[in-house]
């Protein structure tokens, strides 16, 4: 019942008090929730940059949708995904995996020989969309987490990608950016959506229920 307190508690806020800064210790509680998220295979094939740095919050609000809130929220997140699969970034996971568990390596083989099969026989295009998928997941549970310690929050698709890409070298690291969230505290007087009711589509709508 508190998780669906917290999600009818959190919206997407559309303004922040630059004045306002999010602890150390729940940011690295937003990143945990983030890691934790499950993901195709388990390969989680992103990473999570953050960014509290001033200069290159700055930096990175060219070509967004709503620049200020990137300049006045306390960190962003951003959400970069694995510009395709290779052969070594499955090997590494499920090597990384088989130590972890004091498994000899190898011993998902047939499991990852079958990965292999199909994602090296994709595009790029399309391995970075599936990869790309999974960081919707993790993005889920970190706005949740973020509600949980009333922390505010706005998840992001309004940016400049290739731009978002370039300041924070993204493609040396073969990765790109899919989403953000801000994160911070709102500036309550700006914040216009707070105010406004909660809207879903009526359950009814949304839900085909076979009983
Ligand atoms: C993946 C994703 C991308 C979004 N991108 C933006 C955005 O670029 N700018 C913005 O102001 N809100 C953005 N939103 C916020 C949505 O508009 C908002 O979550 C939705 O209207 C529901 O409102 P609520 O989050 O306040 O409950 C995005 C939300 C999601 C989940």
């Amino acid at each position: 019942m508190a998780l669906i307190d917290d999600l009818n508690w959190r919206h997407a806020v559309k303004a922040y008090d630059p004045s306002k800064k999010v602890s150390p210790e729940n940011i690295d509680k937003i990143i945990e929730a983030a890691r934790l998220a499950p993901t195709s295979s388990g390969l989680q094939p992103f990473t999570v940059i953050i960014v509290e740095n001033q200069e290159l919050k700055d930096k990175m609000t060219a070509g967004a949708l709503n620049p200020e809130c990137m300049r006045d929220a306390s960190h962003i997140m951003i959400f970069a995904a694995w510009d395709t699969y290779t052969a070594a970034r499955i090997d590494e996971v499920y090597d990384f995996t088989t130590d972890v568990r004091g498994l000899p390596r190898g011993r998902f083989s047939s499991y990852t020989d079958k990965l292999k099969s199909i994602y090296l026989n994709e595009s790029d295009d399309n391995n970075f969309a599936h990869a790309a998928r999974q960081t919707y997941i993790a993005l889920g549970l970190a706005l949740a987490q973020a509600a949980e310690l009333k922390i505010d929050s706005t998840p992001i698709e309004g940016f400049d990608n290739n731009h978002i890409d370039e300041v924070l070298g993204l493609k040396e690291k073969g990765l790109k950016s899919v989403s953000l969230i801000y994160l911070g505290y709102a500036d309550q007087a700006k914040d216009w959506l707070a105010t406004m009711k909660k809207v879903r589509r009526p359950k009814a709508d949304f839900i085909i229920e076979y009983r």
